[in-house]
């Protein structure tokens, strides 16, 4: 009932009395006094005026599940919505929700995570009320080599996501973080569990760092937040409105062929290491090329001194900028 009220409202103009909420969504004047004060215990401020109804009187900046069902435009993203204020992970809860039988397209969000994941075993900075930390639950009926190429679908979709909602365009440093002028403003992690060479499902993880406004001293150099780009903060939830929009279209793309012809040109369009030299860390050697794009598979072609060109596999191996991060 929270997220009706809070389209209601989103939708006039001026002030709706208690009666006709209560008439539209069938509940009582006091199931709603109570839905409108948990609204403002989620962040939203809404003014109360005696005779005359409820305002909403700001945007919050919140992503609670009431919040992200009215900016959801998906048909099966979203369906199931789990939010947390604070969480050890996205990506955990996300798996904790799969084992008891949560269906395709459960989103998974929260406000702060204490133990975000990085790739590599890292962790993942997620303050409090600066960024987008979610994870999307996938029951694919695809064989388990398809799903490397889902976290190049993710990334795809996250740069439309952004560009759709901020007006920024990132570009996609291969296989799925996403830059801003060189500076990674978002990072992904898919994580699987399989069963007999089937996938049981899939855990696409996102972390994008929208209001961050410093970080600490050892990603300084590396990492950038939405805010710092645009010089200005932006509302979470219309990006990950227009991210889970994006991201039903490119997966529904992929499905379809079941690797990424149909969506390769449009992700080497995307692709900042594309025609630049990048340094294959390659654990039977490094070695240093021109890269080309992605193949179908979603390897990227890099094109040695020597003119041979071969597909570096997402997940073997690494690919830096031979001047830096990108
Ligand atoms: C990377 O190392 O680039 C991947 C970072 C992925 C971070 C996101 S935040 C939401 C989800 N939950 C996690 O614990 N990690 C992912």
């Amino acid at each position: 009932m929270r997220a009706e009220i809070l389209k209601i409202l989103k939708e006039s103009h001026g002030f709706v009395s208690g009666q006709e909420l209560s008439h539209s969504l069938g509940v009582s004047r006091t199931a709603v006094w109570k839905a409108i004060n948990q609204l403002k215990e989620e962040g939203w401020q809404i003014e109360s005026v005696k005779s005359h109804g409820y305002r909403l009187a700001g945007e919050a900046d919140v992503m609670t599940a009431s919040e992200l069902a009215t900016v959801l435009d998906t048909q099966w993203l979203g369906t199931q919505i789990a939010y947390f204020d604070e969480t050890d992970s996205t990506n955990i809860q996300a798996r904790k929700l799969a084992e008891k039988g949560a269906p395709h397209g459960t989103l998974v969000v929260a406000d702060c995570q204490s133990a975000g994941k990085g790739r590599r075993g890292r962790s993942w900075d997620s303050p409090r009320g600066t960024g987008i930390w979610m994870s999307i639950l996938l029951r694919p009926g695809f064989s388990p080599a398809c799903a490397s190429m889902l976290t190049l679908v993710a990334g795809m979709a996250a740069v439309r996501g952004i560009e759709r909602a901020c007006g920024l365009t990132p570009q996609i440093k291969w296989p799925n973080d996403l830059v801003l002028d060189g500076k990674k403003i978002c990072g992904i992690l898919t994580e699987m569990s399989t069963e007999e060479e089937e996938i049981r499902y899939v855990v696409i993880g996102m972390g994008i760092n929208v209001n961050n406004e410093a970080f600490p001293p050892e990603l300084g150099d590396t990492a950038a937040s939405l805010r710092q780009k645009l010089g200005h903060g932006m509302r979470r939830s219309p990006i990950i409105g227009e991210t889970a929009r994006a991201f039903e279209a490119y997966y529904e793309a992929f499905s379809r062929t079941r690797d990424m012809s149909g969506l390769r040109e449009e992700y080497d369009g995307m692709l900042v290491n594309r025609g630049r030299q990048v340094r294959v860390l390659d654990p039977r050697g490094p070695y240093t090329g021109k890269a080309l794009g992605i193949d179908q598979g979603g390897g990227l072609l890099v094109e040695r001194e020597d003119g041979q060109v071969s597909p570096v596999i997402s997940g073997e191996v690494s690919v830096r900028g031979i001047y830096g991060y990108v």
